[in-house]
């Protein structure tokens, strides 16, 4: 069975941009993979945190990925600091990565642009991410576009390792990102992608109020100045990507239509789109209450995805450690 890794950071609350561009791809590969998912708590730490806010993000986040459907009798789930093998092996790969590979991503670029003094966890972000991925051996990662630069590194990394410790037959896969439709979920603004950090976002478990607070302003078409005036769908940043992502095909067929032939009022379309997100998402906010009612239940169940986590980084280790000379006092 091929096997997958996915990451995703203990930012709290998922959004509509991780679920659809990553998430609700983890459910559907769950069945068909042996799949490991991973709450990246390291990679979170390279940003100013509260230890008992990070502590908090972090249980949220798991019962965000239980609600959404991930099941853990399927699925590891679990968080990257119960491996310790992570880090290990980051540190292993931070020795044969090229500096120029680092500061050459873009996400680097971005990050240590807004920040006075960069922390070297920011440069060796991607390296961690790569030691995440290649210690369960995972050949496919399910992610939304802004990772596929990171996953270049990643292969870059195997590579490089099989070239010096594994010539001959390669020990490492090199991953491949699996994307979605909806690759790059747009925030709020329409302009930038939905993210966190710029505050554009719906929340995966916000109320149906709170969303329609969010769906009412947003900007349509800037050429439907009155209801009367002909719409294009293409034009529309944010509604229409979303009602492409939540309502069934004839529904979207009927947005094309009534935008261009000025049947709807934007008004209209987005109380369409509201009824559809909330068909798919109501289901998720309620298992989610449920589960933040039990916290034992979840601490629990990321107890055993950890201890099945281990279990292959520890194999994985020990060839590495093996191979590169590494093993001398045992
Ligand atoms: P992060 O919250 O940055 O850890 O992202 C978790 C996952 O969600 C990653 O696979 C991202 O590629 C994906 N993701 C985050 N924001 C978006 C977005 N606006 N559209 C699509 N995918 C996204
Ligand atoms: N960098 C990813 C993000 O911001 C999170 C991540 C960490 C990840 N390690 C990973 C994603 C390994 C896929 C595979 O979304």
């Amino acid at each position: 069975m091929p096997r997958i890794f996915s990451g995703i950071q203990p930012s709290g609350e998922l959004h509509i941009g991780n679920y659809l561009g990553a998430v609700k791809n983890w459910v559907a590969l769950q069945h068909e993979h042996e799949s490991f998912f991973c709450i990246v708590n390291y990679h979170a730490i390279t940003i100013a945190f509260a230890p008992e806010d990070l502590r908090r993000r972090t249980r949220d986040m798991a019962v965000g990925l239980l609600a959404s459907g991930l099941d853990a009798s399927r699925a590891a789930i679990f968080v990257q600091s119960d491996v310790p093998e992570h880090t290990e092996l980051a540190w292993i790969f931070n020795t044969i990565t090229p500096l120029g590979e680092l500061e050459r991503q873009v996400q680097f670029k971005e990050k240590s642009a807004r920040q006075e003094q960069v922390m070297a966890g920011i440069l060796n972000y991607p390296v961690l991410q790569a030691a995440d991925i290649l210690l369960y051996l995972a050949d496919t990662v399910p992610v939304g576009e802004d990772q596929v630069q990171h996953l270049e590194l990643s292969r870059v990394v195997a590579r490089n390792w099989n070239a010096r410790f594994s010539p001959d037959v390669p020990f490492f896969p090199e991953p491949q990102p699996k994307l979605t439709p909806t690759r790059r979920i747009p925030g709020l603004d329409g302009q930038a992608k939905m993210s966190k950090s710029i505050g554009n976002t719906i929340g995966l478990l916000e109320s149906p109020e709170q969303v329609w607070e969010k769906l009412r302003p947003a900007v349509t078409d800037p050429a439907r100045q009155r209801k009367t005036d002909a719409g294009e769908p293409a034009k529309c940043p944010v509604v229409y990507p979303l009602h492409r992502a939540f309502s069934p095909p004839p529904v979207v067929a009927e947005v094309e239509e009534k935008c261009r032939s000025a049947g709807w009022g934007c008004m209209d379309c987005k109380k369409a789109l509201h009824a559809h997100m909330m068909d798919e998402l109501t289901p998720i906010r309620v298992r989610a209450a449920e589960l933040h009612d039990r916290p034992q239940e979840v601490d629990a169940m990321l107890h055993e995805g950890a201890r099945r986590a281990r279990l292959v980084a520890r194999e994985t280790m020990d060839t590495v450690r093996t191979r590169m000379g590494l093993d001398a006092a045992q």
